[in-house]
Parts: C-alpha cells; structure tokens; sequence
C-alpha cells in the first residue's frame, strides 16, 4: 500500500539536516558505533524520497564535519568507506531519480580514489533539476568563510565591492539558496559549525530521535510545524487589522 501525500501548506524549498545520533543509537543497541553510522545511511533514500514526493527542492545532509576528522582514526576510516559504498549503491537510482548531487567541503582531503567517485557522481547528476542533494562532507561553517575570505583577497576585491551578496558568491553554496528549515536529530541544541552564515534566518526543529529512526513520518511533523511558524526576518507579522493584511475593519 502506497502512503497518500499529506497535504502542506507551505514547504520550505530547503531543508538541512544535522545527521546526529547514530553513535548513541549503536551504543543503545550493544553494538559498535560504525553499526550506527551504517544504519544512519540505511533511512537515507527515504528520506531522498519523501523529500522528492513533498517538492522540497534543497536537501542539504551534514555528513562529516572538519572536527570530525578528530574521532578515533578508525571510526573515520569507517565513516570514509560507509561514504564509498552509499556513493557505489545510490548514485545510479539518485540519478535516474532527478536528483543532482552536489558537495560543500573540502574533498581534497579525500583519498584520490573517493574523490574522484564523487566527482563523478556530482559529474553524471549535474543536469537534474527535481532535487539537489548538497552533501556536506569534511565541511566547516568556519572553515568555509575563511577560505572565502582568502579568495577575495587572492581575486583582489576592492573594500567597497565587498558585500553580503559577494560573500555569498564566494561561499561552498553560492548556487544554493540559505536554508528555510534547519532539522537536527538526537535531540543537541547546538549548531555545530553548520552553515553558520547561510542558518541567519533558518527555522530549527530539534527532535530527540537518533539519526538512524528518522523516517517520513518524523519528517512530515518536521515540515507541519516548519508551516505553521511565523517568519518575521526583524519586522513584524502584518496585523489583521492591516489593509494590507486581511479583514481590515
Ligand atoms: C552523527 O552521529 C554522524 C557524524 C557526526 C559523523 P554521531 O557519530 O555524532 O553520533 P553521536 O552523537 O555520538 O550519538
Ligand atoms: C555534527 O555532529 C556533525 C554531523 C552530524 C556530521 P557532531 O556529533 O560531530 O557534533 P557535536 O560534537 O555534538 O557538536
Ligand atoms: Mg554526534
């Protein structure tokens, strides 16, 4: 039986995801943490899916953080072949999918061998317009705005063309929109060196459920509050009593 398609009111055109919780869902379990990473890649075409299905335009996944490179050698060993096998077992259904996968981060640090798959996978995809899939790997908010700064200099900006709309231009999402709705799983309340200039304006949702129990549902509750808040940017909500507002009277 196919699940119907709720009906939203309004959809963010891009959703970020922190991945968090797959170490903790492991250690629930008795199992190691890699078992958690792996399931963590498990709900990942679901969730590609649902978010396809519901017209969300921009999916961004925090996958692998700067500081991540700081875990035991062998977790991070771990979490570079589980991002080899979900490229190797996703990259033709994504595809044929529509979804064009894209990547902010730093692959340099990559072995030649991972990135080249990857930049053959964001190669193949580049053309598809249903979704773009921005994999946030060996990415730093803070590492991103200073190798943007450095590019300015390196370009030889002049002070005053220096802008919001040039630093964006200069950023790992200049194409990307800033996101509308930032969810993060495990239930952390903090940002974690995430899109930390494109999040200024984002909405959070912060659910307790770990990463790997993530599913359609969790993110249909997700979106339904995401429609229901009020996003003022500074101003204020326009009044009932408005003209411009509604019933004026
Ligand atoms: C998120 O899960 C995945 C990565 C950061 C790579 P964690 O590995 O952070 O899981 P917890 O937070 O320890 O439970
Ligand atoms: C953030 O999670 C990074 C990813 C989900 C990839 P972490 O687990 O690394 O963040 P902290 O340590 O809780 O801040
Ligand atoms: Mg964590």
């Amino acid at each position: 039986m196919t699940e119907s398609t709720p009906v939203f009111e309004i959809i963010p055109a891009h959703v970020a995801i922190i991945m968090d919780g797959n170490g903790r869902w492991a250690a629930a379990r008795g199992l190691p943490r890699l078992a958690g990473h792996r399931a963590g890649t498990e709900n990942l075409r679901r969730i590609i899916d649902a978010s396809i299905e519901f017209g969300i335009r921009h999916l961004t996944l925090y996958a692998f953080s700067t500081e991540n490179w700081g875990r035991p050698r062998e977790e991070v060993d771990g979490l570079l072949s589980i991002l080899q096998e979900v490229i190797d077992r996703e990259v033709k259904d994504l595809h044929e999918n529509g979804v064009r996968l894209r990547h902010i981060g730093h692959l340099e640090h990559l072995s030649p061998g991972l990135r080249t798959k990857v930049n053959e996978a964001i190669e193949l995809t580049k053309n598809n317009d249903r979704l773009s899939l921005n994999l946030a790997f060996s990415y730093g908010g803070r590492d991103e705005i200073v190798c943007a700064v450095r590019q300015m200099i390196e370009d030889g900006i002049e002070i005053e063309q220096v802008d919001e709309s040039l630093v964006n231009n200069y950023l790992f999402t200049k194409d990307i929109p800033d996101p509308d709705l930032i969810i993060r799983t495990s239930g952390e309340m903090r940002i974690s060196n995430f899109l930390i200039w494109q999040s200024a304006y984002s909405e959070w949702y912060i659910t307790p459920t770990f990463w790997p129990d993530f599913d359609r549902q969790q993110l249909i509750i997700a979106l339904q509050e995401y429609a229901r808040r009020d996003r003022r940017y500074g101003r204020i909500s326009p009044s009932p009593c408005d003209p411009d507002g509604g019933d004026a009277g």
